[in-house]
Order: structure tokens, then C-alpha cells, then sequence
């Protein structure tokens, strides 16, 4: 059986948890490969609302065991606390349904620290960070003074680490940026409590989970963030500090890149970014405000609220080319109901003369492109309640075709509403390359 990675294709929160949930009734393995807890990932079963920063959004299947992925950086009282409210709501997390790679990195505190004082630092300039640690936990794994899970779960070698980096974060947080120093004795103290309560789940899991291929289990791969905030392949410097593209899901699981099989892009209707940056076809008119409110378009882990724009379909085909991708998952489709015209932006005219629909996305290229528009028409029927494409109004799976066409990608699931039962299946992701019987697909 099949791998499937799951990935952002746009600037994060397109609802990878909602489809992720969905596909891990099918999977053995869910394996959540990078980023920290910026992400916020959601999963609605009923009226119940669960918010996954750390844990992968599998956790609620009981067939499925979750792995964080040694490219994951874990704050260990975020990770045991979400372990907790999951224990309290009666779905216990235990060894059997959660590994933990001992080769993850630790986010300490004085990452936060360093984050927060350089974030205000920055003024005018800031990033917009999380202000999660994510950046200096990352930093200091490339510079290898990171504490991994490994050195957390064997007290000697913890401190022994902690000790040898101690006094030169401090320093650099009063001297350089002016901030309070950590607390040395408190810190020690807290994270070695923290890693006799991590120490049972601890493995090495690229064994584990290339185990599981052989067997022939299912194994998902869920990405955090998006493409267009990956280090090397986004809108740098205003992206995030790991790969949430492709290449992330091998470096972050130890799984070779000829072992995914399929790669699902999710992309909202639509397009969104928090945080500071450039975003060509963001509105902030009263287009931009309604998709705030009918999309609940505020930060799952900051509260911030979202800016928003049209689809950036210039962004999609980047982000198929980047990631391979073969399926999509069209998200919040019911978002748009009552927008009308509706627009994709499908090029980019820029300043001076001459237009790309190719690639350029350093910031500054990007504040001199006014975007180029396709108008299509909307509709105005509730498409919550639609469960096949061909319940949906003409108008919504034309826009739908549209985006497949210029994609090249076929869609493999539209959501359209936030509950786990609230999607229309189109084909099967695990398996998109087989022939689809003409009438999966018919669009118009
Ligand atoms: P993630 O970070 O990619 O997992 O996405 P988030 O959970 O941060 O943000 C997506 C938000 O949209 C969440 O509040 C989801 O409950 C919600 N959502 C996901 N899919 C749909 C959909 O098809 N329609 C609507 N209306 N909401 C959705
Ligand atoms: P999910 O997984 C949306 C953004 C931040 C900021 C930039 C850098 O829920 O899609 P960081 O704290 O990572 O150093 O911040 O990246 N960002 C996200 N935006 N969704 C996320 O995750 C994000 N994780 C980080 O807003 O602009
Ligand atoms: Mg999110």
C-alpha cells in the first residue's frame, strides 16, 4: 500500500488537519515531519474543536500510530500539555499510538526569548514570527548546539549540554538584545521533569516507519506551514525556519524521496497569509474583510487575524512544480458562496513593463507585480451540505475545473464546511494516478 504526503501549498493554514484527520482512518502511520507548534492544525469531529500544535492530526484514529518526525523542534510543555488535554477528553496518548523521534530538537527557553526580543527589535521589519522559539531552535540545530529528545531523555547528558551553551545565551540575550537572562537551576530542573515523562515514547523511527512500508501498511506524511514559507523555496526572509515543501517530509521522517509515492497539495479556495511579507493579491477592501469573517480566517495558534486574498494560482503551479504534486484538496470552497465575480490571479504584470507567470519570488521583486485576473462567476446556493461534485452549482465546479486546469493537477477532495464529514470526494489520493471512471470527474 501506498505513502501520501500531505503539504501546504500556499502560506500555511489551508486546513491540512481537517484532510489529514480524514485520511487517517486508511493509515497505519501518521507521520508529522517538521515545523514546531507555529503550526496550529484543526480537527472539528461533531462540536468538538481540537487545535494540534504538536501531536499529528491522526491522534483521534485509534488504528493510526503517530510519529513526530526527528525534523519536528518540540517544546516539551506544549507537547505533554496537549498530551494531557487529549488524556482528559477520554482519548489517552500512550506509547501505542505516539513515537516521538529521539532525534527531534528541543526548543528551550531561551529560544523564546531570543525570538520575542528580536521580533521587537525588528519594528517596522519584523518578521511577524510566532514568537514560538522556532527560528533559534532551528539555528542553533544548524549550528549543532541543539539539545535533541535523545539528550533531554538522559539527565546527565542534558545538562551536561545545557551547561555548555547556558552562558552564552545569556549573555547574548542581556549584552546583545538587552532582554533578562534564563533561569539556569529553574530550567534544569523543568526539562529534565519534562524528559522522564517524553522517555517511553521515545524511538528511532526511520526504522519504524520503513518497517511499516515493507509490510505494506499505509503511511501518511503531514507537512506544517506552506510552501511559500519554506526556508529555501518561500518568500524569504519573511518565511519560516524549516522545509515545510517536499524535501522536508524525507529530511524530516528519514524516509528516501522515491518512498513517497503521492503527494496531496491542499490549497484553499482562496488565499491567506499571517504574519508579515509580500502578498500580490491580497484585498483589503470589504472582499477581503467577508472572507475574514465566512472563512473564521484568525491564527488557530496566535489568534492573529489572517490577511486575505484572491487564489493565487501563480503560487499553485509553483507550488505543484516544487512539490511534485499529484492531487490537490481544494479547501473552504463554501467560503466564496455569495462572491461574485470571483477572480484568480494567473500572472503577475510588473512595474515597467512586461508580465511572469513564471517564479520570482524574492519580496522585492514581488512589491512591483500588480496581479493579472481570470473573473469567473459565483454563486450564491449553501454548498454545505453537498456531498458529490455533481450536487455543486455549475458555477462553483467550473471555478473548480479552472483551478485544475491551470494546477495540471487533478482535485482529489473540495471541503466545503469545517467538520470532519464536510468534503466531497473526488478520487482517491492514495491511488490518483489510476484511471478515474469518467464520472468522478465531470465538473460541467
Ligand atoms: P492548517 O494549519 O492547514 O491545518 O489549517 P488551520 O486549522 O490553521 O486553518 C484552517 C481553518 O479552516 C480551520 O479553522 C478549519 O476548521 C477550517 N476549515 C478547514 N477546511 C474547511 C472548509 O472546507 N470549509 C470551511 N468553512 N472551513 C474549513
Ligand atoms: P500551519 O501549520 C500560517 C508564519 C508566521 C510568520 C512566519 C515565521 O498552521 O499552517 P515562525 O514562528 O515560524 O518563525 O514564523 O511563518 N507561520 C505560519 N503561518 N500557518 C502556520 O502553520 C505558520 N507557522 C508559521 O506567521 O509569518
Ligand atoms: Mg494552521
Amino acid at each position: 500500500m501506498p505513502s501520501l504526503a500531505v503539504i501546504g501549498t500556499q502560506w500555511g493554514d489551508e486546513g491540512k488537519g481537517k484532510i489529514v484527520d480524514h485520511y487517517s482512518s486508511r493509515a497505519r502511520l501518521v507521520v508529522r515531519v517538521q515545523g514546531g507548534n507555529n503550526a496550529g492544525h484543526t480537527v472539528l469531529v461533531g462540536n468538538r474543536k481540537l487545535v494540534l500544535h504538536l501531536l499529528p492530526s491522526g491522534i483521534l484514529h485509534k488504528g493510526a500510530r503517530c510519529i513526530i518526525g526527528n525534523g519536528v523542534v518540540i517544546d516539551p510543555a506544549v507537547l505533554l500539555e496537549e498530551m494531557a488535554n487529549l488524556d482528559a477528553a477520554g482519548d489517552m496518548v500512550s506509547p501505542e499510538n505516539l513515537v516521538i523521534s529521539h532525534a527531534a530538537h528541543i526548543i528551550m527557553p531561551y529560544h523564546k526569548a531570543i525570538d520575542a526580543a528580536r521580533e521587537a527589535k525588528r519594528g517596522k521589519n519584523a518578521i511577524g514570527t510566532t514568537g514560538r522559539g522556532i527560528g533559534p531552535a532551528y539555528e542553533d540545530k544548524v549550528c549543532r548546539v541543539g539539545i535533541r529528545v535523545a539528550d533531554l531523555v538522559d539527565g546527565v547528558l542534558f545538562k551536561s549540554k545545557f551547561e555548555q551553551v547556558i552562558k552564552e545565551k545569556n549573555d547574548y540575550l542581556t549584552k546583545v538584545l538587552g532582554a533578562p537572562p534564563v533561569d539556569a537551576k529553574e530550567t534544569i530542573e523543568k526539562y529534565s521533569e519534562y524528559g522522564e515523562k517524553i522517555k517511553p515514547f521515545v524511538e528511532n523511527i526511520s526504522p519504524l516507519i520503513q518497517r511499516e512500508m515493507s509490510r505494506g501498511a499505509n503511511v501518511l506524511f503531514e507537512g506544517a506551514q506552506g510552501t511559500m514559507l519554506d526556508i529555501d523555496h518561500g518568500t524569504y526572509p519573511f518565511v519560516t525556519s524549516s522545509h515545510p515543501s517536499i524535501g522536508g517530509v524525507c529530511s524530516g521522517s528519514g524516509v528516501p524521496c522515491g518512498k513517497i509515492d503521492h503527494v496531496l497539495g491542499i490549497c484553499k479556495a482562496y488565499t491567506t497569509r499571517v504574519g508579515g511579507g509580500p502578498f500580490p493579491t491580497e484585498l483589503k477592501d470589504d472582499i477581503g474583510k467577508k472572507l475574514r469573517d465566512a472563512g473564521a480566517e484568525y491564527g488557530a495558534t496566535t489568534g492573529r487575524p489572517r490577511r486575505c486574498g484572491w487564489l493565487d494560482a501563480v503560487v499553485l503551479r509553483y507550488s505543484v512544480m516544487i512539490n511534485g504534486l499529484t492531487s490537490l484538496a481544494i479547501t473552504k470552497l463554501d467560503v466564496l458562496t455569495g462572491i461574485n465575480p470571483l477572480r484568480i490571479c494567473t500572472g503577475y504584470h510588473r512595474e515597467g513593463g512586461g508580465h511572469f507567470g513564471e517564479f520570482d519570488f524574492r519580496p522585492e521583486a514581488l512589491e512591483k507585480v500588480t496581479p493579472i485576473y481570470e473573473e469567473l462567476p459565483g454563486w450564491n446556493e449553501d454548498i454545505s451540505k453537498v456531498r458529490e461534485i455533481a450536487g455543486l452549482p455549475d458555477q462553483a465546479r467550473r471555478y473548480l475545473r479552472r483551478i485544475e486546469e491551470i494546477a495540471d493537477v487533478p482535485i482529489a477532495a473540495v471541503g466545503v464546511g469545517p467538520g470532519r464529514e464536510e468534503t466531497v470526494h473526488v478520487l482517491d489520493p492514495f491511488q490518483p494516478q489510476e484511471e478515474t471512471p469518467p464520472a468522478g470527474r465531470i465538473w460541467y
